[in-house]
């Protein structure tokens, strides 16, 4: 039996900070209200030259670095997203590109907020089967893209970031010991961020069959999703508890989806745990959707919320409608990571781009040798 151990973790925010206040000039709120109805105080947003593929790497990179591991000995990398730059290129294989990770299976997942508990399943689970080895599993937004941000309803509570995680398998019992996901596509339209389809098609009978929808923006209705995440919080927790053979009272923290310290706190009520228990930086993160559990896990072990053979439970949930939660055994001490270890670490990365213009470069030349000349066809040479 392998188990799946988490042995690195890293996270990236974007330098740019939002606050409330500057908010309230672009839309009719008050950084009150704000505070009031979700605890968020500020949120990142990334610089117009980053992408969702460029936070995930950093984040990636950071927790290569915490793992000791190689890019060159990762074999899965998945990264949990709603807002990829491309339906393909996945934003994995653009990561996997920029970490020079040439022995890696690379995709995204789909899964809105749950995104990042979805993704740490299935790699637990390939590595538990024995697929893998080891793999990185990564949560990224640019949720600042898909924004309307004219819409004080939704502008106000997302941020962008990402974090990731390293697993490892070992036949030492701990790490992901269970995991429990669920869905109800029913509720798929209270919160929803619509795919561009927007090339008509030019043949009879093939119209362009469009979904009501013209911008692809974020749409919520905040009250029911509200409804929703408090039910399935305390349900998931239950849930993983009780597949896992645990009591609540075994767990030292719970790191939930960061989406508003209200949820959080009337989830605790219904589960009659104080709200200490639970790991909350959405004051300052905002709602980062798939990377908001990985962010919070990083800053909770910095915070030395964390001690080996801790439990500790994920709990996300979102659009989909999606949720699920994850029992994990804590089980390691971070590592001292030096300043100069880690930028040291880093010329390897420069190093892959630069592999990679390479083979590019190969691809067009032996495209350009292969190609026939002007007017012949190969087979008339
Ligand atoms: O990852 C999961 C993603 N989503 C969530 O977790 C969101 C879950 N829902 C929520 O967190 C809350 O529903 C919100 C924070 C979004 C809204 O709080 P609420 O207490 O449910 O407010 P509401 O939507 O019922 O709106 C109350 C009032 C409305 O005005 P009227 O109609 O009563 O005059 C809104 O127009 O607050 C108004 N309002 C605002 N006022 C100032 C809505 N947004 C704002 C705003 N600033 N940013």
């Amino acid at each position: 039996m392998r188990y799946a151990h988490i042995v690195g973790w890293g996270r990236y925010l974007p330098e740019r900070v939002v606050t409330n206040d500057e908010l309230s000039h672009l839309v009719d709120t008050t950084d009150e209200w704000i505070h009031q109805r979700t605890g968020i105080r500020s949120r990142h947003i990334a610089a117009p030259h980053e992408t969702t593929a460029t936070l995930a790497f950093e984040a990636a990179a950071r927790a290569l670095a915490v793992a000791d591991l190689h890019p060159s000995q990762v074999e899965l990398i998945i990264v949990a997203t709603s807002t990829p730059g491309h339906m393909f290129p996945s934003t994995a294989c653009l990561v996997q590109d920029y970490l020079g990770a040439g022995r890696a299976g690379a995709f995204d997942l789909s899964a809105a907020c749950s995104g990042f508990v979805y993704a740490l399943q299935m790699a637990s689970q390939s590595i538990a089967t024995g697929a893998v080895r080891n793999a990185v599993v990564i949560g990224a937004e640019t949720m600042s893209r898909v924004i309307d941000w004219s819409d004080r309803g939704t502008c106000v509570l997302f941020g962008d970031g990402a974090g990731a995680v390293v697993l490892k398998g070992s036949s030492v019992p701990g790490g992901v010991l269970s995991t429990t996901l669920r869905s109800d596509g029913s509720g798929g339209d209270l919160l929803s961020l619509p795919a561009l389809y927007h090339n008509p098609v030019p043949i009879a009978g093939a119209e362009f069959a469009h979904n009501g929808h013209h911008k692809n923006i974020v749409d919520m209705d905040g009250r029911q999703v509200y409804r929703f995440a408090t039910n399935v919080i305390a349900s998931s927790i239950q849930d993983v508890l009780k597949m896992g053979e645990m009591a609540l009272e075994d767990v030292a923290l719970i790191i939930p989806h960061q989406a508003n310290v209200r949820i959080i706190e009337t989830a605790a009520k219904k589960l009659k745990l104080p709200l200490e228990k639970f790991y909350l930086n959405v004051e300052r993160t905002g709602n980062t959707s798939a990377a908001s559990i990985p962010i919070a896990l990083c800053e909770a072990v910095e915070e030395g919320r964390l001690k080996p053979d801790d439990n500790v439970i994920f709990v996300g949930f979102g659009g989909g409608l999606t949720w699920g939660a994850s029992l994990l055994k804590w089980d390691v001490t971070p590592p001292q990571v030096s300043f100069i270890d880690h930028e040291w670490k880093r010329v390897r990365y420069v190093m892959a781009r630069g592999r990679s213009r390479l083979r590019r470069l190969q691809r067009r030349v032996e495209a350009a040798v292969a190609r026939p000349p002007n007017g012949h066809k190969p087979d008339e040479s």
